[in-house]
């Protein structure tokens, strides 16, 4: 198992990386969130495609958006709370490693 090592984001910002899983290159982001890390595969469960194709473009007020036709899901765990998706967000495997965290697919 080989866990990454991402800057830790700003809170209510966000920190996009690569992250092999199965030998695939995947989009990736981290979010800090009312003062938590919360990291996710960057994929819509709707169509597939990453949520900032608007680049860098993640928050809708409290929610994240994929701008492609605009689901909303819940920061802390990635569920659909609005729009055509039929399941949440793939949430990464993270630990908070005090200066930068550790990331796992
Ligand atoms: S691809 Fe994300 S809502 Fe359709």
């Amino acid at each position: 198992m080989t866990w990454q090592t991402v800057v830790k984001p700003e809170e209510g910002k966000v920190t996009c990386f690569l992250i092999m899983d199965d030998s695939l290159e995947k989009n990736a982001f981290v979010i800090c969130f009312q003062g938590q890390f919360y990291a996710y595969e960057n994929r819509c469960p709707h169509m597939g495609t990453t949520l900032d194709w608007v680049e860098g473009q993640f928050f809708s007020e409290q929610w994240l958006m994929c701008q492609t036709h605009g689901a909303l899901f819940n920061p802390i765990n990635g569920d659909c709370v609005s729009g055509p998706c039929s399941h949440g967000l793939r949430r990464l495997k993270l630990r908070d490693e005090q200066d930068h965290l550790l990331i796992h697919a």
